[in-house]
């Protein structure tokens, strides 16, 4: 079972905001719980201004990057230093501006094949989690974005990952942009212990609204069916994205 928070912020400044302070305090409570935090990177545009606000003193001193594990949620298969890249997104906000050991970011080879690619980060999540055959790696926190066609991570509608229930990683094949691309699977974003939703735009607000109007029956959106078993789901939202 989740609880569901819906929190709207005035901006996409105070989305970031409000996000950096959530990781911030979640990385506390992690770090003084279990000394480690794990946590999960949503791409494309949204998150790069809560990324760069972690990495300011306000927020960086607060957290002991040493003990910080960063994962992605998803990945182009494209080269590390691709425009596109999440990872390059992530590096260029926030690795390069903040001391992370190198082993503490585990990026996803978006350059390799494929399927090899989700294989070895699977074996990744396994070591790192230390996870026993057919357990999922329970995140302390998971940043999600959201398509204005209700994909999240790379989860997109018709896609194959789908109706992946074993599997930590799929190679996911989208056929909008006739390409492939690496996503964390159902299964490890419902076992995430916070589980964080980052929208904003006006263009997201429609799908936004038909997915939070009824959690009993969720809509019929990829990021709908991201309802954490154990665990807290949030949805952060700028006026713009929230329903009226
Ligand atoms: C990606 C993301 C994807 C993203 C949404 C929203 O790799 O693009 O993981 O799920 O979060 O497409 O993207 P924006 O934040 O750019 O609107």
């Amino acid at each position: 079972m989740h609880k569901r928070e819906i929190i709207v912020c005035r901006s996409t400044d105070g989305l970031a905001q409000q996000g950096a302070a959530e990781f911030t305090r979640l990385a506390q409570l992690s770090l003084r719980d279990k000394g480690r935090f794990d946590v999960a990177l949503s791409g494309g545009s949204t998150p790069r201004a809560l990324y760069s606000l972690l990495a300011t003193a306000e927020f960086s001193r607060q957290i002991s990057w040493a003990r910080v594990h960063l994962f992605w949620g998803d990945e182009r298969c494209v080269a590390r230093d691709h425009p596109e890249s999440n990872y390059r997104m992530v590096r260029e906000s926030l690795l390069a501006k903040i001391q992370i050991p190198p082993a503490n970011v585990h990026r996803m080879a978006g350059e390799e094949e494929p399927r090899t690619a989700a294989a070895e980060y699977e074996q990744e999540l396994k070591d790192s989690f230390q996870l026993a055959p057919g357990a999922f790696p329970r995140f302390d926190l998971i940043l999600l974005g959201l398509g204005d066609d209700g994909h999240t991570a790379s989860l997109f509608p018709g896609s194959d990952a789908l109706k992946e229930t074993q599997r930590l990683v799929a190679a996911n094949y989208v056929a909008k942009f006739n390409a492939h691309r690496l996503t964390l699977t159902f299964p490890v974003l419902n076992h995430g212990a916070d589980v964080i939703f980052l929208v904003a735009g006006a263009n997201k607000a429609p799908v936004v609204k038909e997915i939070l109007k009824d959690d009993r029956q969720p809509a019929p959106f990829p990021a709908a069916q991201v309802q954490p078993l154990d665990g807290r789901l949030v949805w952060l939202l700028t006026e713009d994205a929230a329903p009226n």
